[in-house]
């Protein structure tokens, strides 16, 4: 028999929605009349928009054309895409980003996921719980960790607490660590750093010559102005940052996938010897070693929206989900519930009622109110005691989910 990799078999049972994924089955197997509306997994339920579509089609049709097919393309993603990032995303935000140092690819999960193989075996992490589950999970599979204890903490990763005292950020390590992991807006409390919060990240990196591992999938979402969109607005995080990008909520992305990460050229890690390497050169490695690049018509849909109508567009479909959001926020508030983020971020953070453990309260919302949200101790120790609830959903399911919610448990 070959042997397997013993590391996995640290992980806890299944990944987080999966699980979920096999309790609303099995719920509705079990009561095939109930009309479930899914509030958990962040998964968009608006069509792609016309620009994006119209793209689309055109790339299709070229690809049909002996004289402009396509085979092939870069594995780092298609100039235009590159330079419409850097134009649009960084440049018109006052950021310089080079077309360079942007990677296209075909999901964040992937991407924030994937960065750690570039980094040694040893390497000493620290990060956020709660966080989107990935971080953790990827480096237990690379064995960064030992075992998990009964908290679902892993030996080894040092966790950064986000409570409701700290407003859900995370403080500095306390020991020095190699990488740490942020996200804002955070994925799950909806927590956003301000400027002046990450030019103590930044800071503290470079002091301590750590890398952060900068998740901001969720940057579009962000609408106070004041709030930063990139780690890169903050001075020297050139040095010390990656930053991970995601088409995917932005632009209705999920089923069509595509996402990029910048890597600058200034950022370095040590070698063995302690020499200096250029993280962007390893990353390009292990791009074009392992990834031959997201699809032509992917690239020219990601592109359309940022045409000045594919952008109004997508705006809109970003402000109907900020919409709900808000009705979210309101309904559960007015019915005495504690709620968090939904503000500049598309993530409803609720306090579970009754003293209800995180797994308790989805059990009971789904058999009672047939409503799906996402324990919140699914993505952290920290968040237990806490549901998510997606603002991905139509209008009318939202008002109904929160009205059921307030009928059962207010
Ligand atoms: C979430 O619900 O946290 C996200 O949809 C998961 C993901 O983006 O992979």
């Amino acid at each position: 028999m070959a042997r397997i990799n013993d590391h996995y078999l640290k992980l806890a049972a299944g990944y987080l929605f999966p699980e979920i994924g096999r309790r609303v089955t099995a719920f509705q197997q079990a009561n095939p009349k109930a009309d479930v509306i899914r509030l958990g997994i962040g998964d968009v339920v608006l069509p792609l928009t016309p620009s994006v579509r119209q793209a689309m089609h055109d790339a299709v049709d070229e690809m049909a054309i002996a004289k402009s097919f396509k085979g092939y393309g870069p594995e780092r993603g298609y100039d235009f895409l590159r330079d419409a990032i850097a134009k649009h995303d960084f440049r018109s935000r006052g950021v310089e980003i080079d077309p360079n140092e942007i990677f296209v690819s075909d999901g964040s999960k992937c991407d924030s996921g994937n960065i750690q193989e570039i980094f040694a075996e040893d390497a000493t992490i620290a990060i956020p719980d709660p966080v989107y589950p990935v971080y953790v999970d990827t480096n237990v599979m690379a064995g960064r960790t030992g075992a998990a204890g009964s908290d679902g903490r892993y030996a080894g990763i040092q966790y950064l607490p986000c409570t409701e005292a700290s407003g859900f950020l995370p403080a500095l390590p306390k020991r020095p660590v190699d990488l740490v992991y942020l996200c804002s807006p955070n994925n799950p409390t909806g927590a956003v750093a301000t400027k002046a919060e990450l030019s103590k990240w930044v800071d503290w990196a470079r002091a301590n010559d750590a890398i952060i591992l900068f998740d901001a999938a969720y940057e579009r979402f962000v609408t106070d102005p004041a709030l930063p969109r990139s780690i890169f607005e903050i001075e020297g995080a050139r040095e010390c940052a990656i930053e991970f990008r995601s088409y995917s909520k932005t632009a209705g992305f999920t089923g069509i996938r595509c996402a990029y990460v910048v890597v600058p050229k200034e950022l370095t890690g040590r070698d063995a010897n302690g020499g200096s390497v250029a993280v962007s050169k390893l990353w390009d490695r292990r791009t074009s070693t392992k990834f031959n690049g997201v699809s032509y018509p992917v690239q020219r849909a990601a592109e359309a929206i940022y045409s000045e109508a594919g952008s109004k567009e997508v705006q809109a479909n970003i402000d109907y989900y900020m919409a709900n959001a808000a009705i979210i926020r309101a309904g559960l508030a007015k019915a005495g519930f504690h709620t968090f983020g939904g503000v500049n971020a598309p993530y409803v953070w609720m306090k579970t009622p009754g003293g209800l453990d995180s797994w308790q309260f989805f059990d009971a919302l789904l058999s009672k109110a047939n409503v799906v949200g996402t324990p919140g101790s699914g993505f952290g120790s920290c968040g237990e005691g806490y549901l998510r609830l997606s603002s991905f959903g139509f209008r009318e399911k939202v008002e109904e989910a929160v009205g059921r919610i307030v009928q059962h448990f207010a």
